[in-house]
């Protein structure tokens, strides 16, 4: 038996009726079959539903708050001729994740594989960070400071697959997502580097840096989107999963197939 990608697994799980009356799906959430023949239109339907909540999160589903969307900290270490950079990012924060809108969803149910465009109007960004980096082995960006900035029209095209685990002792298999692939295009953006040191010299980094960016947006843009695409990848991987952790497939399953008996789910085999 079969299921999808990230976001209709999130969502089907959202809507399973017999999760719903056992307590493990919030009440609010309306049912997907899992059968149905517009069950892509479904789920985004699900989302729309769901929208007004996922600001704040559903700590019941380990969803945790979109609006703002927060990581207390994070680091990136990564060496490529177009940019080599170590930073450590704490209290990144994103505002606008929960205005994203969905197309062409697409979930296939025989490979457990799905993809969906994404777009958002404007994403801003805070965060403090600590960073050794050069760019395009010409401009150094080093120092510690904050930054702010905004992203304007992004659009996003992701695709993923998932696996069924094995069932455990109590009989129980999980929903993994095992492959997320994002593929994003932000069409511009401002910010700036803010260093708060009292070092001269990394002053003048963060605003050279800064004016190096303002005249070569674009460049610099395209440059930075392979290191935001990983980004994206692992955190929705991560966050995916964890959601996925909440209720075991066979809930979610059996009654988005039919509301029939609990003992049809002995014949589920992965
Ligand atoms: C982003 O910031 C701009 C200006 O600071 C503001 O007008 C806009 O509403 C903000 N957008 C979001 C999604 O927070
Ligand atoms: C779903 O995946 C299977 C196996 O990869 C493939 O044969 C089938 O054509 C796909 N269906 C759709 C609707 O894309
Ligand atoms: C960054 O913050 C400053 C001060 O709060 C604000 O004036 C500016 O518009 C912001 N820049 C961006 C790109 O969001
Ligand atoms: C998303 O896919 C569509 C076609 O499938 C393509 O036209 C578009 O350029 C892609 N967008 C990105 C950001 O890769």
């Amino acid at each position: 038996m079969r299921w999808l990608s990230i976001l209709s697994l999130v969502l089907s799980l959202l809507a399973a009726d017999h999760a719903v009356s056992s307590g493990k799906i919030p009440s609010y959430v309306s049912p997907c079959k899992r059968n149905s023949d517009d069950l892509n239109q479904c789920i985004v339907n699900a989302w729309e539903a769901l929208r007004p909540k996922m600001g704040e999160g559903i700590p019941k589903l380990k969803i945790p708050p979109l609006e703002p969307f927060s990581i207390p900290e994070t680091s990136i270490d990564r060496r490529t001729d177009s940019l080599d950079v170590k930073a450590t990012m704490t209290q990144l924060a994103i505002m606008g994740v929960n205005s994203v809108i969905f197309s062409k969803l697409n979930v296939n149910l025989t490979d457990l594989s799905g993809s969906v465009s994404l777009a958002f109007a404007d994403l801003n960004v805070t965060t403090l960070y600590v960073m050794d980096a050069m760019l395009m082995k010409i401009v150094p960006m080093k120092g510690q400071g904050k930054f702010n900035g905004t992203l304007n029209d992004i659009k996003v095209n992701v695709t993923g697959r998932a696996e069924l685990s094995p069932k455990n002792e109590r009989g129980n298999s999980y929903l993994k997502l095992v492959e997320i692939k994002f593929k994003g295009f932000i069409s511009d953006a401002r910010g700036r580097l803010v260093d708060t040191t009292n070092n001269p010299e990394n002053k003048i980094f963060a605003e050279t840096a800064n004016m190096f960016y303002d005249n070569n947006r674009r460049g610099v843009l395209d440059i930075l989107t392979p290191f935001i695409e990983e980004f994206c990848e692992s955190l929705v991987l991560e966050l995916a999963n964890q959601i996925l952790s909440t209720v075991p497939f066979e809930e979610m399953f059996i009654e988005a197939v039919s509301k029939e008996p609990l003992k049809k789910s002995n014949n589920i085999t992965s």
